[in-house]
């Protein structure tokens, strides 16, 4: 069932968060507990840590990768729940790297990740959500996915891959009842940085700098982003760099292209230091 702000007390929903054992997926997890919904955490852990997760959230492992992993969740959920109300493709790894220095190992492994594994949970899921004639799914891409920083092409690929998605089922699903939301963080604490290395280790450097320095906490996002479903919106910025960043690229483009301009010319500056 879709999320209803105006109901006074809704009735228990049904979620299942993929990459749930940290950052914004465990957020996301220690949210919908809080307000009194059935979760089921997934990661890539077999078991959930003594600890990790909140007092009522049930665990299985579901790798985002695995066709059987997704099938077999798609069963658990029937048999105990009966169904599912809200789907979060949250699960994903992160890279940076200059076109010429990534290996292609890098791009497969984040589209596996962040774009394949949002595909899959989706085509998963679908069928239950058009069934019931109602379902909420929640994509988590990035402000990545919508303004392109030089020096990110696979993670900004997989990102904004992520956004057409979401918006190509937002119009596909409404008829069957199906909400579709796609959050758009710009940086945020987590254990992002360590997910994924990368052969390009200045744009490497630089991903790491951006992720420490990062002010938000998952819990301020997570709620953030909850809000904006609730809402009904598609797109979900959950902080005003990623509201001024979008509207900034559409209402100045000039100026966009410019601010894009100094990180590219930053690496090249320091290539041509180093040849
Ligand atoms: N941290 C940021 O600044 C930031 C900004 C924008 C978007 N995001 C997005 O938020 C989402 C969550 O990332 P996070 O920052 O909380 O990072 P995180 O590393 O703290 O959490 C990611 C979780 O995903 C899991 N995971 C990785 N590969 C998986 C797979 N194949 N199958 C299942 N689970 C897998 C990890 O085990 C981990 O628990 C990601 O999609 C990320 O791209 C993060």
């Amino acid at each position: 069932m879709p999320f209803n702000r105006h109901r006074v007390s809704p009735p228990p929903r049904r979620v299942l968060v993929t990459g749930g054992l940290s950052g914004l997926g465990l957020a996301f997890v220690e949210l919908f507990v809080a307000r009194g919904d059935r979760v089921l955490a997934t990661d890539l852990a077999d078991e959930a840590p003594a600890g990790s997760l909140p007092r009522g959230a049930a665990y299985r492992r579901l790798d985002v990768r695995a066709d059987a992993d997704w099938s077999a969740a798609r069963v658990a959920v029937e048999t105990d729940w009966g169904g599912l109300d809200v789907l979060v493709n949250n699960a994903g790894i992160a890279v940076g790297g200059r076109i010429d220095i990534a290996e292609m190992s890098e791009w497969e492994a984040i589209l596996a990740v962040n774009l394949l594994g949002v595909v899959r949970g989706c085509r998963t899921f679908t069928p239950v959500f058009k069934r019931q004639g109602a379902g909420t799914i929640v994509n988590v891409a990035s402000l990545a996915g919508v303004v392109h920083a030089p020096a990110m092409a696979s993670y900004n690929s997989a990102k904004a891959g992520v956004v057409a998605l979401s918006e190509t089922l937002r119009h596909e699903l409404a008829p069957h009842g199906v909400q579709v939301s796609v959050v758009c963080p710009a940086f945020l604490r987590t254990n992002l940085a360590a997910s994924l290395r990368g052969a390009d280790a200045e744009a490497e450097a630089a991903k790491d700098r951006h992720l420490a320095q990062a002010r938000l906490t998952p819990t301020v996002v997570a709620a953030r982003a909850l809000a904006g479903v609730d809402a009904g919106r598609l797109l979900v910025f959950t902080d005003a760099i990623g509201r001024v960043a979008f509207w900034g690229k559409r209402l100045n483009t000039p100026l966009y292209r410019l601010a894009m301009t100094v990180p590219g010319r930053r690496l090249a500056a320091s290539e041509r230091r180093t040849r």
